[in-house]
């Protein structure tokens, strides 16, 4: 198994490129069953979820290629299967994504349950209330969702447009009724819709394809579906820049007591981070097209509490902890979004970090001096803060299971090293 060597301490400085969002391109690769039509999507991160995405497609029908660097081209004229099999969907709980359009343009799809993962229980009970509220009967059976629409009856096989108020704000819970709206019959209106920069790039697609969509980005998203939609050409739509990846950057640097621009990074996607780089005491500096974050190593503490966007993302947590572990006091990280997403903890602490946990909080307190020792990733944030903490840590840190890693960063080990870290991709 693929294993990150990191040697430390080192002073990161320079200059990376931000990579498209795994979590924006997902839905827009799930985008292309609602037509015939080919999609072309530009920046589409060469990561393994997006692998694993196009490979439950191609089982689907699908066909891709790749007509440019970073542009992946999909056809989905030819459906030959509105099944998502269980061995892809244990990999990438996304691969739900896929319900939606299945069922507004088929008016059928069994997608097999995600089921747990390591970061919490996280269930799909919105998704399939969202959808029977617009027509959908939904069985779960022998593991799968087994959704059909009626083809007699008022949808006549079409979803039907309706209000979804969601309890909470979801993700893809919002992203699959945009999807799924976007061909349902007459309007569906999204109440308290998630409002994360990536639904809004969705709805950016779903416009070029034809879609009438208002208001993503905001608290209540209004789709007026269509009777069919379109392909795209190429350059029609380019996926978001990954923020998640920017402040993963950022933090590294930050780390270090170094300087690191992030080109192509959205400031604006990351204010509740840059707040917490701020006030850490660290320099944040952002123009058109990129973002800077420099520090002299010298940190103070900050508490932070996830948030759906645009507070402090869960998917920053982690890194802001390995940032935390060198800072002068106690800090305190609320996790309000999933209930067990503190695995990096524990590894941390095999670093030298003291982290105390208490129910969904954890408190840092720094500065620890670390060193190095094997440990093991256990999820994709979690990974990146164990690798970010390697680079301050005295020594060799061996971070093993780095799949985890490869899943939404893309050449990680590159881009660090153009950055000064010592890090190789080895076995282990
Ligand atoms: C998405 C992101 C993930 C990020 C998360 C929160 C993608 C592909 N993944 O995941 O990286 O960490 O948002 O920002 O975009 N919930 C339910 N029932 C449901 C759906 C969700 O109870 O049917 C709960 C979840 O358990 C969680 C909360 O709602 O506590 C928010 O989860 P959600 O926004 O749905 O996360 P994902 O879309 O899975």
């Amino acid at each position: 198994m693929d294993a990150f060597l990191v040697t430390g301490p080192v002073r990161l400085s320079g200059e990376v490129p931000a990579g498209g969002a795994k979590n924006a391109a997902l839905p827009a690769l799930a985008a292309s069953l609602l037509t015939p039509g080919p999609l072309a999507l530009d920046r589409v991160p060469p990561v393994a979820d997006i692998r694993t995405m196009l490979k439950l497609l191609a089982g689907m029908g699908v066909r891709h290629e790749a007509t440019a660097p970073d542009r992946v081209t999909l056809s989905a004229d030819r459906i030959v299967s509105t099944e998502a099999p269980y061995d892809l969907v244990r990999t990438m709980r996304a691969s739900i994504l896929v319900l939606g359009p299945l069922l507004a343009r088929f008016g059928e799809a069994r997608v097999s349950l995600p089921g747990g993962c390591a970061i919490g229980v996280r269930p799909v009970d919105l998704h399939i209330m969202a959808f029977e509220a617009m027509g959908a009967r939904v069985a779960v059976e022998k593991g799968y969702i087994h959704a059909h629409v009626s083809r007699v009856g008022p949808g006549r096989g079409r979803l039907t447009g309706a209000t979804i108020r969601f309890p909470q704000p979801t993700v893809t819970g919002t992203e699959n009724v945009m999807l799924a709206a976007a061909l349902a019959r007459g309007v569906t209106t999204i109440e308290n819709a998630a409002r994360e920069p990536e639904v809004a790039d969705l709805a950016a697609l779903l416009a070029a394809m034809g879609a009438r969509i208002e208001g993503a980005g905001s608290g209540t998203i209004v789709v007026e579906g269509r009777e069919e939609l379109e392909g795209t050409g190429a350059g029609a739509h380019t996926v978001v820049a990954d923020r998640i990846e920017t402040g993963t950057y950022l933090a590294a640097g930050v780390l270090t007591g170094g300087d690191v621009t992030v080109r192509g990074g959205r400031a604006e996607h990351l204010g509740a981070f840059l707040d917490a780089l701020r006030s850490a005491g660290a320099t944040v500096e952002a123009g058109d097209g990129w973002v800077r974050a420099a520090s002299t190593g010298r940190l103070r503490p900050v508490d932070v509490e996830t948030a759906p966007y645009p507070g402090f993302p869960t998917d920053l947590q982690a890194q802001h902890m390995a940032l935390m572990t060198q800072a002068d006091g106690t800090s305190r990280i609320d996790e309000r979004i999933f209930e067990n997403r503190f695995l990096h903890a524990s590894e941390l602490g095999r670093l030298g970090a003291q982290v105390r946990l208490e129910g969904h909080a954890a408190l840092v307190t720094g500065p620890t001096p670390l060193s190095g020792a094997p440990v093991t990733a256990s999820d994709l944030r979690a990974s990146a803060a164990l690798v970010l903490a390697a680079l301050v840590a005295e020594g060799e840190t061996l971070v093993r299971r780095i799949y985890h890693l490869d899943r939404g960063y893309a050449e990680m080990e590159r881009k660090l090293a153009s950055l000064g870290a010592r890090v190789v991709r080895v076995q282990g």
